[in-house]
């Protein structure tokens, strides 16, 4: 059976400054992410092929540096877009929109940041990657934490209000395989 993966993007500067949004690069832990990704890779895919899939942004492009399969950029990969929210620390914008915070707290899935796009938006923002995903062989895809959120509840059949709250950990890969009731699924942590 085929399978797909899920990788988030190494840990990037805006990572350890708890900031969301931007395109930062990847921090030097984010790099050694990236240098041990070829060789787990290779111990779970054996001898079939592979495509890689990235965002347009610089950390997932980086992550994917020593990986030698073919790759294709997406920007639909790209991360939820947070608007005039984006570069802040989530205690900055608690700060300064307490009542959007708020909001977000009581409906994660629908809400929609000031000038950015809600977990809803993106479902649709990704429809075009995910028909192209079931299309295909084995896929490797290094996105984002709310993007894998996105592809993973749609695989792993997840309510609207878990998908927003699903568990993608930094450096680790996901695995499914699709079986005919549902995915198999392994996560496969890198100890950097
Ligand atoms: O802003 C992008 C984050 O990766 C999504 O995290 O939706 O849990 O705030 P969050």
């Amino acid at each position: 059976p085929k399978r797909i993966w899920f990788s988030r993007h190494g840990e990037s500067q805006f990572n350890l400054e708890d900031k969301i949004g931007g395109d930062a690069d990847l921090s030097p832990r984010g790099q050694m992410y990236a240098d041990a990704l070829p060789e787990l890779i290779e111990k779970h895919l054996g001898d079939r092929p592979l495509t890689v899939w990235t965002s347009s942004m610089k950390r997932t492009i980086q992550t994917a540096r020593h990986l030698q399969y073919p790759k294709k950029h997406w920007k639909a990969l790209d991360e939820l877009n947070t608007g005039v929210c984006d570069g802040m620390t989530y205690q900055e914008i608690e700060e300064q929109y307490p009542e959007d915070f708020a909001r977000r707290d009581e409906d994660k899935f629908n809400y929609r940041y000031r000038g950015g796009e809600s977990y809803r938006d993106l479902v649709l923002r990704l429809e075009p990657v995910i028909m192209e995903l079931e299309r295909h062989e084995n896929i490797l895809i290094i996105a984002h934490q709310a993007t894998i959120r996105c592809m993973y509840a749609y695989f792993m059949n997840l309510e609207h209000d878990e998908l927003p709250y699903a568990r993608i950990p930094l450096h680790t890969v996901i695995e499914l395989v699709p079986r005919a009731y549902g995915c198999e699924e392994k996560f496969y942590k890198v100890n950097i």
